[in-house]
């Protein structure tokens, strides 16, 4: 049971306009139900002159070997549902119900002329750590599972695809497991098919880090991972190159400290070569660890200075995202402070210098202990509300595992 010792801090009132990216928000598809795609991968595709969004089916009876589902769009905000593209087998090996199917990623390769997906493929008790490979001629599937394979003859978990725009050449990224041996993340090299892994390019020895995903600049390369904290979300941190093969740098945190990354976890990133310019989302998972298939997506805009070496996520509660310039703008709205909330039972204002004009409000809790905002101004139309708050029983204390049991 999680404590109910959320803080409000403010809220910001902006109106609702459905091509707007809304962080952590309720996504739904065209079809009105909730976009099921978890841990995502993104792939462009110049055929059909649209982005397809793979993720992991999750459901309560079937949270990590429910299948990939795909839905697809022309302007990242817009999603069609293509329901699954590549389904569990019964008594599959590697696909079966109740197994895992996790981290889908899907490339293009010219030679073969089909689409390949690799995934994180494993067995309930993550004791298989392969990497799962299907094929389709069409982008949307229905994919035919190909193999299960361990990458080079090690072990592989969370799983990443990275392809170089200036070459066209494809990687694997993944963790090799929390075993004493593993904890490195690879860097590998794919066949120019898509339908083996090559060579090691790069190993990230012992940082212990999961979920990889490197975005690309003119200049570098960005490796952003997160540490191992199972669903709760940690501080993200990213590493830099000029060359696949490195060196790379020291990792650093890439949103401030103690927001862990905006309670998100990483996993991809996508480039966006607009017309204007280019721009860089991240594609995060925002877990619930408690119902983990009624988990969000924090997609926020990421800013590097090649100068400076410095790779930032950009928070916005609401931003519009111009697929064809690249050029993207927050959405502003009205700002309701705490100070000037009324508190009602045990709720009560705290001091806390990081919060706006320095007050929070904390002890809401049950039905009796609110916080009441007056005099919120509504447009009449349907608004987006966006509340700032933190867990009080969560702050600030690094990056630390939930259970101390664990090894
Ligand atoms: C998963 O695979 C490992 C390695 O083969 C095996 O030891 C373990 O028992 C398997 N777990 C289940 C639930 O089948
Ligand atoms: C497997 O990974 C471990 C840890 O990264 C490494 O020490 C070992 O050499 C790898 N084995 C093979 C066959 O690549
Ligand atoms: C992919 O390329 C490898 C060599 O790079 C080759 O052995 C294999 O047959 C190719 N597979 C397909 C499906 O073309
Ligand atoms: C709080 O109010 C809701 C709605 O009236 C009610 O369903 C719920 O049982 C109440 N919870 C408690 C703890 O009283």
């Amino acid at each position: 049971m999680r404590l109910l010792s959320a803080c409000l801090a403010t809220i910001l009132a902006v109106s609702v306009e459905t091509k707007y990216i809304v962080p952590g928000g309720r996504w739904r598809d065209t079809d009105g139900n909730f976009i099921n795609a978890h841990g995502a991968g993104i792939t462009f595709d110049q055929k059909s002159g649209r982005f397809w969004w793979f993720g992991e089916h999750k459901t309560e009876e079937e949270p990590e070997g429910g299948g990939v589902s795909v839905y697809s769009s022309e302007d990242l905000a817009t999603w069609k549902s293509g329901g699954l593209a590549l389904a569990p087998i019964e008594g599959h090996p590697y696909i079966a119900p109740g197994g895992v199917i996790q981290r889908p990623k899907v490339a293009y390769s010219a030679e073969t002329e089909d689409y390949h997906m690799w995934w994180h493929a494993d067995n309930s008790t993550y004791g298989l750590l392969l990497q799962g490979h299907a094929v389709s001629s069409k982008i949307e599937g229905p994919y035919t599972f190909v193999d299960a394979t361990a990458p080079l003859g090690n072990w592989s978990q969370d799983f990443g695809l990275f392809t170089d725009y200036k070459d066209g050449r494809s990687y694997a990224l993944y963790s090799n497991g929390d075993s004493r041996d593993g904890r490195d993340v690879y860097l590998t090299s794919m066949n120019s098919n898509l339908t083996a892994l090559d060579k090691v390019v790069h190993r990230f020895p012992k940082f212990d880090l999961e979920a990889p995903t490197i975005m690309q600049t003119e200049k570098s390369y960005w490796a952003l991972m997160s540490h191992k904290t199972g669903y709760r979300p940690n501080n993200v941190v990213a590493f830099r190159a000029d060359s696949l093969s490195g060196p790379w740098s020291q990792p650093f945190i890439v949103a401030p400290l103690n927001m862990r990354t905006f309670n998100s976890q990483s996993g991809f990133t996508l480039r966006i070569e607009g017309t204007k310019k280019t721009t860089h989302l991240y594609i995060g998972d925002q877990w619930d660890s408690n119902s983990v298939w009624d988990s969000r997506y924090i997609w926020l805009p990421v800013r590097t200075d090649e100068s400076k070496k410095t790779l930032e996520l950009e928070w916005h509660d609401v931003y519009d995202l111009n697929v064809n310039t690249g050029e993207w703008k927050p959405i502003k709205g009205k700002t309701y402070s705490a100070k000037q909330a009324k508190t009602h039972g045990d709720t009560y204002k705290q001091e806390a210098n990081f919060a706006t004009d320095g007050v929070i409000l904390t002890g809401i809790y049950g039905n009796d202990s609110t916080v009441t905002f007056e005099n919120v101004e509504g447009s009449g139309k349907p608004q987006w509300v966006s509340f700032y708050y933190q867990n009080t029983d969560d702050l600030g204390f690094g990056d630390q595992r939930k259970y101390t049991s664990i090894a």
